[in-house]
């Protein structure tokens, strides 16, 4: 069985009295799903938000961290950091890490390999720009953004490792990718992993989908049999939608 998961990014979002908040709405929501639930606050309020959830199943994540263990890397924060506030998973390779930032696949597999020493899991994302869908050239994008940051990865390991595709054209655009090309894509990827690693790791590997998913689409979305889950931006600021996305698995 392949882990299902939903988590909310709230990218820079939430001061502490905000987050204080969201997270007392979130306590209230009641659950009908089994899906794992995570949500990723920014830095600054890991330690509280990981303190107030620790006896709900929400797990609380990081938005990203550096490759490096420590060091002259003004502004930054290692996993040996997030590891001592109790967070254990991290999002890689978002989208807007990999546009703002100017992070590469180079530097992403440094980071994958970082967080993987400090056995933490790691949510890699990855997608496409409207371009690349436009040109026909989306899949051979995808295919080079896993290989270059994650196929030097021994087998072993891939059990910490959870996908995301989250197409750039549908990432806070109100914009989705039809059930039917997320499913596509997912079962693309999947052909990617087989051929690379065999059968085990393609089937046990989750992959989530993430641009625009909101309570009136995910259960369409998630219904796919490749789609494992969803990476939830914008709906996820409200715990009442984040929850009804949370129900549709
Ligand atoms: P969105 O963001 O749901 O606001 O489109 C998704 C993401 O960036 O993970």
């Amino acid at each position: 069985m392949r882990r299902q998961i939903v988590a909310g990014n709230w990218k820079m979002n939430n001061d502490l009295t905000e987050t204080e908040s969201l997270i007392t709405d979130l306590k209230k929501q009641s659950r009908s799903s089994e899906a794992e639930v995570m949500v990723a606050p920014t830095f600054t309020n890991l330690w509280h938000a990981y303190e107030a959830l620790r006896l709900s199943d929400i797990e609380v994540i990081a938005q990203n961290m550096h490759f490096a263990e420590s060091g002259a890397y003004t502004g930054e924060v290692s996993a040996s950091m997030l590891l001592s506030v109790g967070i254990q998973t991290v999002i890689l390779g978002h989208s807007e890490r990999r546009a703002y930032f100017k992070e590469t696949d180079e530097m992403l597999a440094k980071k994958v390999d970082a967080a993987l020493k400090n056995n933490m899991t790691v949510i890699f994302c990855f997608g496409e720009e409207l371009n690349d869908r436009k040109s026909g050239n989306h899949e051979n994008i995808v295919e080079s953004q896993i290989k270059n940051a994650l196929f030097h990865l021994d087998e072993q390991v891939w059990s910490s490792i959870v996908l995301a595709y989250e197409p750039v054209w549908a990432i806070g655009t109100g914009e989705t990718a039809s059930p039917e090309q997320a499913q596509d894509m997912h079962a693309f990827i999947r052909k990617t992993l087989n051929d690379k690693y065999g059968s085990k790791v393609a089937e046990s590997t989750s992959i989530l989908y993430g641009g625009s998913v909101k309570p009136g689409n995910a259960a369409e979305i998630f219904s796919k049999p490749d789609v494992d889950g969803g990476l939830i931006g914008g709906a996820a600021l409200k715990a009442e939608d984040f929850f009804a996305i949370v129900n549709a698995i």
